[in-house]
């Protein structure tokens, strides 16, 4: 049995049937040990997926080896922007990809159950498999670019490549109708959303302005995630505090913003579903995070933009435009290389997993 094997068979042995019954108790911690580390390692290698704010909404409860489940976590969504649990569940389909790269990394076969309802848990089974590794550096290089994303002149096919593995996605370049109605709703929705106190209380809830913020909660949006210049990053982080989001000049520059960026790129990705439940939301969330692993090696940058999904008036007016059922995503894509690093905090395996 090679390392990999062993720690899959570890993990499917899990904590209960991996003791022997005469073990003593330091043996028992040491056993759970094994198997638990390696279920850590892999949740904190899919923990790298992404959610809207950053607010990591998920929770693993670990039953045995081979048995999870996966809920959302309690006071980790966003109230405001998506009341009813739609970005929720996507960023909870995304994860649930990069539980599936993570497992398969390690010899493990993911299969994830239905889920009763919004807020019930989804089962989560583990079984033996050949280890794949394809996705994995993807994974791990993975980042939301927001800046710079440059035409995809020549990277058509490449494009087409990634769009295989989301079926509900559809691409409009830069410069047709149709992505210029998108660019137009967005900006239409963050214009709307900054008149709106409450998008923002919600917003400055998860900016983390100080390093010093993130030791006890390592979740949310950083000056470096945002891109902002190093110089620009020193003096946020010294001047900075949660007032700053809620005055009128910070919504009039996140408007400009978009603006720059609804101009920039190689077109918008439109997800969209038949229907419109939490498991539509989370097969959306799903085939965004398949597509952006085929897009990181090809250096395609994505950038989810929410605003036009969150403001029912443009959702719908996009739908309508564009002849789509249900919209569940925006997402501006260009290209541009993947930097080594990936600056986006996260919690820990230990934060988000419990044994159970
Ligand atoms: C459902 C969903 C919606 C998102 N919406 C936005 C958005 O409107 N604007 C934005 O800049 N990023 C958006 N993001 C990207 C997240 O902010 C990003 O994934 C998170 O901050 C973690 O950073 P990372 O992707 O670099 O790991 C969204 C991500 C998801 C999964």
């Amino acid at each position: 049995m090679n390392r990999r094997e062993f720690l899959a068979a570890s993990l499917l042995l899990g904590v209960h049937s991996a003791l022997p019954a005469s073990s003593s108790a330091g043996d028992a911690v040491a056993a759970a040990g094994g198997w638990l580390d390696e279920a850590h390692a892999l949740i904190n290698d899919a923990a790298r997926a992404p959610s809207s704010h950053n607010s990591q909404p998920w929770q693993i409860a670990l039953h045995e080896g081979e048995h999870w489940s996966l809920s959302r976590a309690p006071g980790r969504s966003l109230q405001v922007v998506a009341p009813d649990g739609r970005e929720c569940w996507q960023s909870l389909g995304a994860f649930l990809v990069a539980l599936e790269v993570a497992a398969a990394a390690r010899g493990l076969q993911l299969e994830a159950g239905d889920c009763a309802g919004a807020t019930s848990a989804v089962p989560l089974h583990l079984s033996p498999r050949s280890v794949d590794t394809t996705w994995l550096p993807a994974l791990r290089r993975r980042r939301t670019l927001r800046k710079a994303l440059a035409p995809l002149t020549g990277c058509e096919a490449t494009l087409a490549a990634c769009l295989a593995a989301a079926p509900s996605a559809r691409f409009f370049a830069h410069g047709s109708p149709a992505a210029r109605l998108i660019a137009d709703a967005t900006l239409e929705a963050t214009a709307a959303q900054c008149k709106d106190d409450a998008v923002w209380h919600e917003l400055a809830r998860w900016i983390r302005w100080q390093e010093s913020e993130l030791a006890g909660n390592p979740t949310g949006i950083t000056p470096a995630t945002m891109e902002l210049p190093w110089l620009a990053q020193r003096w946020v982080a010294a001047t900075y505090s949660r007032d700053e989001v809620l005055a009128p000049a910070f919504r009039a520059r996140s408007l400009e913003l978009a603006a720059r960026q609804t101009q920039e790129g190689g077109g918008w990705l439109a997800f969209s579903t038949e229907s419109d439940t939490p498991t539509d939301w989370r097969h959306a969330g799903a085939e965004l995070m398949r597509l952006w692993l085929r897009a990181v090696p090809a250096g395609i940058a994505l950038h989810p933009m929410s605003q036009a999904v969150e403001a029912l008036p443009q959702r719908r007016a996009v739908e309508a435009a564009l002849g789509l059922e249900h919209l569940q995503l925006l997402v501006r894509v260009g290209k541009r290389d993947y930097p080594p690093d990936t600056p986006s905090p996260r919690l820990a395996a230990q934060r988000i997993s419990v044994l159970s």
